[in-house]
C-alpha cells in the first residue's frame, strides 16, 4: 500500500477506482505484499526448515494457492481448513494439524491424507489417534504440542502459552503419552510443538519457548522417540500503530544459535505476519452525525465485517483514499450494526464527507475470516491484486446465499 499522487494505491492501482467499480465494504489484498512477507521468513530458513502458514489468519482458497505455490506448508485447526488446503493444491506432507477439540472424523481425515503431523493437545486425543490409526491400519506422525508456560503480555484473548490455558500438554501428559506411544507401532512421535500466543514483538519470548521444547525433545529422544521437528508456532507481531513488528531474521538467527550442532528441522506457523499487512477493508462514509458534541462518521462496514476493534479494542489505521482539500475533523467511525460496541475506530482525524471512502489498514489477518452475517448483513467481496491484475477471490454474498440453508 502506498500513496501515489495523493491517492492510496495497491500495486499502483488507486484503491478509489476499485471502490467505485466493486462497491463497499470491500476487502482487497496485495499478492506482492504477501510474497514479500513470506520471503522475509523464507530467506532466513535452513534448507530443511518449513513454514506452515496459519490458515486461520486468512483461509481464502486463492491466498492458500498463492502461498502453496511459494512453497509454503500449512497449519490447520479444523478438518475443513485441511480440506481447503487440499483443494488449493497444498503438499499434504507439509500440513500440521493443531487444535484442542479434534473430532474422530477430523483425525481420520488427517491420517488418511498422511499429513506431516497431528499436533496432540491432550492425552484423550492421543488415545483417539491410537484407536483410529489401528482401525485404519495406518501409521501417523504426531507432534506433542506442549504448554511452555510463557506469558507474552499481549491481549489476554490471544495469549495461549500460560500454564492454565486450554492449549497444549502439561509435563504429566507429555510423560504419559511418551511412554505409551513408545509401545505403539502406528503412532510415531516425530515432533514437539508449541505456540505461545499472537502479536509478539519480542522474539526472545519465542526463543524461550524453543528452549523448553528442545529440552522436551531431548527427553523424548532418550525415551526412544525419533524427534525430527521442533515446531515453534507463529506469533510474530506486525505494526498496527506504534508497536514494534517482530523480525523473522532476529528470530531465526536466535534459533540457529540455540540449535547449533543439533539436527532438528524447524517448523514455523506464522499467520498475521504473512497476511496482516497485505489486506485492507474499504468502507464508505454513509453519514456524518453529531451526538451530544461527539462527531460520528457512520460507515457501511460493521463489527460483523471486522470484529477486532470490538473484540480486542484493536487499533487499525484509517486512511482516506484521496487527499482532499477540505478541513479535517475528529470522528468515531461507527458501523451499521445495532450494538453500542460497533465502533471500528475512535477519535480519528480525517478529511471526509458523506459518500467518501476510507480504508482500514492491516486487516488481512483475522479480518474476513472472523466476519459474520449478524444483522443479516452480507459478507463483503474480496479482491486480490496480483501483477497488476484484479481477481475477485470471493464474490459478494447475496440475500439468497443468506437464507439458502433455511429453506
Ligand atoms: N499456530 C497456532 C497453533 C495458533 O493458534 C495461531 C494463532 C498461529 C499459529 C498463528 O499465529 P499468528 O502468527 O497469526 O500470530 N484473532 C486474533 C488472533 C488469534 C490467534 C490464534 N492463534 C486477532 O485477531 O488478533
Amino acid at each position: 500500500m502506498k500513496e501515489i499522487e495523493r491517492q492510496l494505491c495497491i500495486e499502483n492501482i488507486p484503491v478509489i477506482n476499485l471502490a467505485r467499480e466493486y462497491g463497499s465494504p470491500l476487502f482487497i489484498y496485495s499478492a506482492e505484499l504477501i510474497k514479500n512477507n513470506f520471503e522475509k521468513y523464507q530467506n532466513e530458513l535452513g534448507s530443511n526448515d518449513l513454514i506452515c502458514y496459519a490458515v486461520k489468519a486468512n483461509s481464502n482458497l486463492h491466498i492458500l494457492k498463492l502461498l502453496s505455490e511459494l512453497g509454503s506448508g500449512f497449519d490447520v485447526v479444523s478438518g475443513n481448513e485441511l480440506k481447503r488446503c487440499l483443494r488449493a493444491g497444498a503438499d499434504k506432507n507439509k500440513i500440521v494439524f493443531s487444535g484442542v477439540a479434534k473430532s474422530n472424523e477430523e483425525i481420520k481425515l488427517a491420517i488418511e491424507n498422511d499429513i506431516l503431523s497431528i499436533n496432540i493437545e491432550s492425552y484423550g486425543e492421543f488415545e483417539r489417534i491410537a484407536k483410529i490409526s489401528e482401525q485404519l491400519k495406518k501409521s501417523v506422525n504426531c507432534a506433542l504440542r506442549v504448554n511452555p508456560d510463557i506469558a507474552i503480555g499481549s491481549h489476554k484473548y490471544i495469549e495461549t502459552g500460560s500454564k492454565t490455558s486450554k492449549f497444549g500438554l502439561d509435563s504429566e501428559a507429555v510423560n504419559k503419552i511418551s511412554d505409551e506411544a513408545r509401545d505403539n507401532k502406528l503412532v510415531n512421535i516425530t515432533s514437539v510443538a508449541c505456540h505461545i500466543g499472537s502479536q509478539i514483538s519480542d522474539e526472545n519470548l519465542i526463543l524461550k519457548s524453543l528452549d523448553v521444547i528442545s529440552e522436551i525433545a531431548n527427553n523424548l529422544s532418550l525415551n526412544g522417540h525419533a524427534i525430527k521437528f521442533l515446531d515453534i508456532g507463529g506469533g510474530l507481531g506486525i505494526q498496527y500503530k506504534d508497536e514494534e513488528a517482530g523480525d523473522p531474521g532476529i528470530l531465526m538467527a536466535g534459533v540457529k544459535n540455540r540449535l547449533e550442532g543439533k539436527e532438528y528441522k524447524i517448523i514455523l506457523e506464522p499467520g498475521r505476519s504473512i497476511i496482516g499487512s497485505a489486506g485492507i477493508l474499504v468502507t464508505k462514509i454513509e453519514y456524518i452525525k453529531n451526538a451530544g458534541g461527539k462527531k460520528f462518521a457512520i460507515i457501511d462496514a460493521g463489527m460483523n465485517d471486522l470484529i477486532r476493534p470490538s473484540l480486542y479494542e484493536a487499533w487499525h489505521e484509517v486512511k482516506e483514499l484521496e487527499n482532499k482539500e477540505i478541513s479535517s475533523d475528529t470522528y468515531d467511525l461507527a458501523g451499521p450494526v445495532c450494538e453500542t460496541g460497533d465502533i471500528l475506530a475512535k477519535d480519528r482525524n480525517l478529511k471526509i464527507l458523506p459518500n467518501d471512502f476510507v480504508a482500514f489498514m492491516d486487516v488481512g489477518a483475522y479480518g474476513s475470516v472472523m466476519s459474520s452475517n449478524y444483522n443479516s448483513r452480507l459478507k463483503p467481496m474480496e479482491l486480490l491484486v496480483m501483477d497488476g491484475e484484479i481477481e475477485v477471490i470471493r464474490r459478494k454474498e447475496t440475500f439468497e446465499d443468506l437464507i439458502a440453508l433455511e429453506s
